[in-house]
């Protein structure tokens, strides 16, 4: 059991597991996009860690960047997103492969097709590690999914609880 601010978690998914689910979410976009190069965009601050590994797994061309949204304050969504970090590259033409740590209410996924739109990208996908169903408020359809999980808060593995926990290699659920 571990400590943030004044909460307990508990161990819910292993590294090995993370690293199961990521490989196959590499597997099926590097045979979606075999004749392509995709640009991996990456949502700060949470999928920092999901980019890296998903990035050393792929072993095909392909290029990163990064925009950076907030939603969460503490324990829960709001629909005030906001961005903080935009993309300042040209994806006219381009497939564009989002990679989100987890989609839970959908209201950033929201904003970020919103985002896309403007561009003239070639092919919006979207990926994201963890994915929580019973919370997904939205008629949009994920194309990636690398675990499902109940409507529960987690830490670790890039996503935090009011900034602390992202360091750690594993998932933890909040203690009931
Ligand atoms: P949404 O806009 O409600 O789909 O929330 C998306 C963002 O909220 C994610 O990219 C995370 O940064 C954060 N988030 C959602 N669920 C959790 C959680 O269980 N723990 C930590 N952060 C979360
Ligand atoms: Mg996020």
């Amino acid at each position: 059991m571990i400590q943030l601010h004044d909460k307990q978690f508990v161990p819910f998914i292993s590294a090995k597991e993370i690293n199961f689910a990521i490989a196959k979410m590499v597997a099926q976009i590097e045979d979606d996009f075999f004749d392509e190069t995709p640009v991996f965009i990456g949502v700060l601050n949470g999928a920092f860690m999901v980019v890296s590994d998903f990035m050393k797994l792929y072993k095909k061309p392909c290029e990163v960047s990064f925009i950076k949204m907030s939603s969460y304050e503490g324990t829960a969504s709001t629909e005030n997103i906001k961005q903080l970090i935009g993309l300042n590259q040209d994806l006219t033409g381009r497939s564009v492969i989002v990679i989100e740590d987890i989609i839970d209410t959908g209201n950033t996924l929201e904003e970020l097709i919103a985002l896309f739109k403007q561009q003239n990208v070639k092919h919006f996908r979207v990926a994201t590690l963890f994915f929580k169903p019973e919370a997904f408020k939205k008629d949009i359809k994920i194309d990636y999914v690398g675990i499902r999980i109940p409507n529960k808060f987690i830490v670790g593995y890039g996503l935090d609880y009011n900034g602390l926990g992202r360091n750690l290699p594993e998932v933890y659920q909040l203690k009931e």
